[in-house]
């Protein structure tokens, strides 16, 4: 009885603040039926926790490289060595791999005022989040994130593009021609969702001859984090419970970042 209370309770939440105004007729394919998919289907195996992150490997690709990431992790103390116990250090760009970005990334007055990946919301950083495939044929522009039809309200969405269909984060060679925001894209963004988490499945949001200027338009307004690198292979489309965690890594303008998502459900 109580959990059939707290179950309305959720679809009238999750209604009211990832639905709102959408029309279902235009909704994306991720959320068409209308209905608020929390995890009730069978086709949705309870209680999952999916890892968007990915594992940090010496072939995972890097910013502008082909070498790879190579070796980033050595035993500096082994117990063979006669030490008390095993000790790893590792030495790795804080931009590696799964990773999130912070404004002092690319704006030096905010890297001078300290808006490192400690003064990042936890609140953006976790919360509901939707999963969308963007169309295959194009970067994200303003028309691409017009079609997508992403209904106010929503604020995390992890973009799903052509990277994860072409392995890009499973190559050792860094490819300049991943799909990410052109600057327009990310101003139309800006201009008309309530999105403030941005999610993407290769090393950058912003696609490679629009870096600098679609970094600049995400984090002018230092309200808007930017979650790079992420692991969305064989994830339906939908709304999850997204959960992502940061290291402290004070004075630091970016992180690495283990994120999950959970199906929704209760208990
Ligand atoms: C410590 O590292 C050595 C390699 O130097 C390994 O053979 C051993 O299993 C490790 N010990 C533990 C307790 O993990
Ligand atoms: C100590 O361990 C490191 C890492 O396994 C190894 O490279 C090094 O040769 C060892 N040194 C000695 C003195 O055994
Ligand atoms: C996306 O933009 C990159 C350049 O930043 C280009 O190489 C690539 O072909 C574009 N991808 C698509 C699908 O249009």
């Amino acid at each position: 009885m109580l959990m059939q209370s707290v179950y309305v309770l959720l679809i009238g939440l999750c209604y009211a603040s990832i639905f709102g105004i959408v029309s279902s007729s235009e909704a994306h394919p991720g959320y068409d039926s209308g209905k608020c998919d929390v995890g009730t289907s069978a086709s949705r195996d309870q209680g999952r926790i999916l890892d968007i992150s990915h594992a940090y490997r010496e072939d995972m690709p890097v910013w502008d490289s082909s070498e790879g990431l190579g070796h980033y992790l050595w035993l500096a103390g082994s117990m063979k060595n006669g030490s008390i116990a095993n000790n790893s250090e590792m030495k790795m760009g804080t931009h590696t791999g799964t990773h999130v970005d912070a404004p002092g990334h690319v704006f030096q007055e905010y890297y001078e005022a300290g808006f490192d990946v400690d003064t990042l919301d936890l609140k953006i950083l976790n919360g509901h989040a939707l999963l969308v495939d963007v169309p295959r044929d194009t970067n994200i522009t303003a028309k691409a994130m017009e079609g997508l039809n992403i209904p106010r309200g929503v604020h995390r969405v992890l973009f799903r593009t052509l990277n994860t269909d072409r392995h890009l984060m499973w190559r050792r060679e860094f490819d300049t021609s991943y799909v990410g925001f052109m600057k327009d894209g990310a101003q139309w963004l800006v201009d008309n969702t309530d999105i403030k988490f941005v999610g993407i499945d290769y090393l950058s949001v912003a696609a490679y001859d629009d870096l600098i200027p679609s970094h600049l338009v995400f984090l002018k307004s230092k309200e808007i984090i930017l979650v790079e690198g992420l692991k969305l292979d064989d994830i339906d489309p939908g709304v999850y419970s997204l959960h992502c965690l940061p290291l402290r890594l004070l004075g630091a303008e970016g992180s690495p970042i283990r994120c999950v998502l959970m199906d929704q459900i209760l208990m």
